[in-house]
């Protein structure tokens, strides 16, 4: 019996009262990429990531005991049909485990504190939120104090939504998916707390290129990977690359940590053109970025470098140390980003439980 089954065998038939909880998570930014999937969202590579500071969504739930499975959502005043449809199927998936989900009403009001149109993935932050809401739920209802189990719990839930989701229920810096070199698991991502203390301080400027939902999105991406010619290379390289950046954040050779995550980006983004149909997410102000911080860094010497998420988006990632230098290089950047928008990120410490006022 796996670790998901197990917990939920001890949950009663029904909710007896109604349950309200609130959980603010953050969104995530991976070093190295998740990209192909199996299974139940289980994942075909590890992947590395760590939770952003500014980029969160805070979500409230109220269950409430009713005879059949209802879910809506109110998504900053408005309403989501896909969304709402998204988190029905999650929803209807642990009702097939456990008939405790088939006959609760499930109400659910979320935000995010980053622009919806920004172009950023909310699906990891909200997920994550979502799940850490269902953990409470189950905790609560089996009346049992949070302890490790319960983000493990949570992380196995957000990845059930979302695979990147299952990263975003810790702080700092967490892998999930199979490893040789680190206790880490397919089902739930752990924590990883190996590395040297200049990782502490990594930003992270998100230049925002486009604000356009994505031609082609994640689910579609990682389901062209089964196809994918170049997949099980790519995949034998993202485990490669995994145990690399572990080691290169263990000794904190700066250089060779931004030789990893710019190779992760990119060959993300080779994946897409080569998979069946071919794809590009990328524009011409991301291409025109990235050449900027090469040229920034071979001028400076300064240790920065980028990541890419399955969009347009630059993230740039710098340390702290350097911000006096780096700030306005970022600056002359704006310029490529729409309408100039730039989020001022960094590493996070995880999410946070809201304590209800009413
Ligand atoms: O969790 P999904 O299905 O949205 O996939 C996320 C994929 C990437 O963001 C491109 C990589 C990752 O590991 O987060």
């Amino acid at each position: 019996m796996n670790f998901y089954l197990n917990t939920l065998s001890f949950l009663p038939i029904n909710l007896a009262e109604p349950f309200t909880v609130s959980w603010t998570a953050p969104s995530n930014i991976a070093l190295v990429k998740y990209w192909g999937k199996h299974g139940k969202q289980l994942p075909c590579n590890a992947s590395l990531s760590f939770s952003l500071r500014e980029s969160r969504t805070t979500t409230k739930i109220v269950f409430t005991p009713a005879k059949e499975l209802k879910v809506s959502l109110d998504f900053e005043g408005a309403e989501n049909e896909k969304f709402r449809e998204r988190l029905e199927k999650f929803f209807k998936g642990l009702g097939e485990v456990t008939h405790f989900f088939k006959s609760i009403d499930i109400c659910i009001s979320s935000s995010n504190t980053f622009p919806h149109s920004a172009g950023i993935a909310s699906s990891a932050s909200s997920l994550a939120s979502i799940a850490l809401c269902v953990s409470s739920l189950i905790y609560h209802v089996t009346q049992k104090d949070v302890d490790d189990g319960f983000y493990k719990l949570a992380s196995y839930f957000a990845r059930l939504g979302s695979g990147s989701a299952a990263r975003s229920v810790f702080g700092g810096y967490s892998v999930w998916g199979h490893t040789n070199i680190l206790a880490s698991n397919d089902e739930f991502a752990v924590p990883f707390k190996s590395y040297d203390p200049i990782f502490h301080d990594i930003q992270d400027a998100i230049l925002l290129i486009s604000e356009s939902e994505k031609r082609i999105g994640s689910s579609i991406g990682h389901n062209l990977m089964s196809k994918n010619p170049f997949a099980d290379i790519r995949y034998a390289n993202a485990q490669k690359n995994l145990n690399k950046l572990a080691d290169t954040m263990k000794t904190g050779n700066l250089k060779q940590f931004f030789e990893v995550i710019e190779q992760e980006a990119l060959e993300l983004h080779a994946m897409m053109m080569v998979s069946n149909p071919p794809y590009l997410l990328l524009e011409p102000n991301s291409i025109l970025i990235i050449n900027r911080i090469k040229e920034f860094r071979e001028s400076t010497g300064l240790n920065l470098g980028f990541t890419i998420d399955a969009g347009p988006n630059i993230h740039l990632l710098y340390f702290e140390k350097d911000k006096e230098e780096v700030l306005p290089f970022i600056e002359s950047l704006r310029q490529y980003c729409e309408k100039g928008r730039i989020i001022f990120d960094g590493l996070g410490n995880g999410p946070v439980i809201n304590h209800m006022t009413t």
